[in-house]
Order: structure tokens, then sequence, then C-alpha cells
């Protein structure tokens, strides 16, 4: 199957079981709260996350639907993770998918409650997953792990509290790491899990998530300067006093170092037999605009 036929494919199963996962909620009392969270969940997106839970699925033999409801899990955070990201007291941003940012809709406190459900529900989603019991208590380690203090939390207290002071590369770096390169870790780490892949893969997927999470940040940083609000869907030149890594290395050095840490990340791929898909998807990703 070529590349876009997997992405669509992939992308329509999440979008179609994320909308349905909202349905179990019908009769619920708390109907804004459901409408803030489907609000940001379902405005689209990219779904790399997903993606990238699906094909390590994929990869590493198993049935890659049964993976579903950890790419949901993840998906779920991620989403929380930018409603926070926009608020007034981080980012302040108010564009985000295409559409008004959470909170200039629904407010502040209904940003929070909507990205504190979205977190919680994601441990729920997990725990519901079709899978031996020892590898759901494995994704919900990793995952936590990833999401929390040590990662994508721990990396954006630092990223905040580092505005307006000069870092160095290699905090940049480890910031950037826990802040983006987290989440694409536990994307790829839960679908090798889901996948019954063993310890090889795991290794394997963890240090392709690494790689691609540089760049892919890298990307995005260069995306605040070169990118249309049109094709991002979000504000553009709004990184200000961040220590982004244009503002480190300038545009030019960005754009090498986007291929290098593809580049590393593609030779991580060695222990997989197929790796034909996820090396044209890391390759795409080095020229996104959005
Ligand atoms: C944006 O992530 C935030 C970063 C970690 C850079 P994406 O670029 O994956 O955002 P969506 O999911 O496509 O909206
Ligand atoms: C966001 O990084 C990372 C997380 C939300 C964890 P950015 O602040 O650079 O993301 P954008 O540019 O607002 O999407
Ligand atoms: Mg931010
Ligand atoms: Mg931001
Ligand atoms: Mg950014």
């Amino acid at each position: 199957m070529k590349t876009v036929e997997l992405s669509a494919e992939y992308r329509q199963y999440i979008e179609q079981y994320l909308k349905k996962w909202f349905c179990q909620f019908g009769n619920e009392p708390q109907k804004s709260l459901y409408e803030a969270m489907a609000y940001s969940l379902l405005a689209g997106g990219k779904r790399l996350r997903p993606i990238l839970v699906f094909e390590f699925a994929r990869l590493c033999g198993k049935d890659w639907q049964k993976a579903t409801p950890f790419a949901a899990a993840v998906e779920m955070v991620h989403t929380y993770s930018l409603i926070h990201d926009d608020l007034p007291a981080m980012d302040n941003d108010d564009y985000r998918r295409g559409r008004l940012t959470n909170h200039k809709v629904y407010g502040e406190a209904m940003a929070i409650l909507a990205g504190d459900a979205l977190l919680s529900d994601a441990f729920g989603c997990i725990a519901s997953a079709d899978l031996p019991a020892s590898d759901v208590a494995k994704a919900v380690g990793v995952f936590a792990k990833d999401i929390g203090s040590l990662g994508m939390v721990g990396g954006q207290v630092l990223d905040i509290s580092s505005e307006e002071r000069q870092l160095s590369q290699q905090e940049v770096l480890d910031i950037q790491s826990r802040k983006t390169g987290a989440l694409i870790h536990t994307a790829c780490c839960l679908g090798v899990i889901a996948g019954g892949g063993d310890d090889r893969q795991l290794q394997a997927a963890g240090e392709f998530a690494a790689h691609l999470g540089l760049a892919f940040q890298i990307r995005d940083d260069m995306l605040d300067v070169i990118g249309t609000k049109e094709e991002m869907g979000k504000g553009v030149g709004t990184d200000g006093g961040k220590n982004t890594f244009v503002r480190l290395y300038g545009l030019e050095k960005c754009e090498e170092l986007v291929q290098e840490y593809t580049h590393k990340a593609i030779d991580a791929l060695d222990v997989f037999d197929d790796a034909a898909y996820l090396s044209a998807l890391a390759n795409e990703l080095t020229q996104r605009k959005v």
C-alpha cells in the first residue's frame, strides 16, 4: 500500500473511533464539558501520533486495529497539551487547528477542565484495550512516565521558565526532547507493545522517536517563522522570547538538523522488516508546511 493510502486509512480509523467515543456520554449532564473536549479533539490535526501507534503495531505483526484505544489515548493527551499550551498563562495563542483556541470559545476554566478530562479519560481508554493485561500495564507505565513530570509536563515547565534567558544547545535539546519528543516516544512504544513486539523492537522504536521528535520540533520552530497561519491553522510569529531551535541555530542550520535527525530516526528502523512507510513518513515530515 502507498504511503498516502495507509496514512489516510489510519487517519480515517482514528477519526471514527474518537467521534464514536463521545457517544457513550450522550446522557451526561456535563454537556458543556464534552462540547469543549470535542471542539478541540475533533478539530482535525495531522494525527501523527495515532499513525505512529498503528504503524508500529503493524510492524510488530499484530492486527493494528487492536492498538486503537492506545492511539486514541495518545491523541487525547496531545490535544489536552495543546489546549493548555495555548492558555494565556502559557503561550497565549488565539488559533489552533484552524479555529479559535479552546479558551477563546469556552473560557479559561472550561479549557483547563476539558484538558484535565482528556488526560484522565485517556487512561480509561488505555485500560479498555482488548489486549493482554500485562501489555496494558506496561503501556500505562510508559505512557505515564512520558507525559508526566519527567516527560511532556516537565518539558513544558522548562520551556516556559527559560523564556528570555539564553540557553545552551544541550539545554534546548533536553527541553524539546521532553516537551515534544516524549509524546512521540509514547506513541511509538505503545504501538510496539500493542503489536506484541520484543525488547529490541521497543528499544528501536524509542530511538526512532527520540530523533523524529527533535526533527519534528525543529520543523515546528521553523514554521513559526516561515509558515503561514492559513496553512498551519495556528498563529505564526508567536514564539517571541522562546528558546526555539531557530533562535539558537538560525533557519539554515535548522534545515540541516531536520535532515540529520530524520536520517538518524530512519537508521534506527533496521530491526523492522518493512520500514518503507515509516521512512517515507519521516522524510515527508521534513518538508511539512502544516
Ligand atoms: C503541535 O503538534 C505541537 C508540537 C508538539 C510541536 P502537531 O503539529 O502534531 O499538531 P496537530 O496535532 O497536527 O494539530
Ligand atoms: C507545544 O510546543 C508542545 C506541547 C504542547 C507539549 P509549542 O508551543 O511549540 O507548540 P505550538 O507551536 O503552540 O503548536
Ligand atoms: Mg509552548
Ligand atoms: Mg505553543
Ligand atoms: Mg511551536
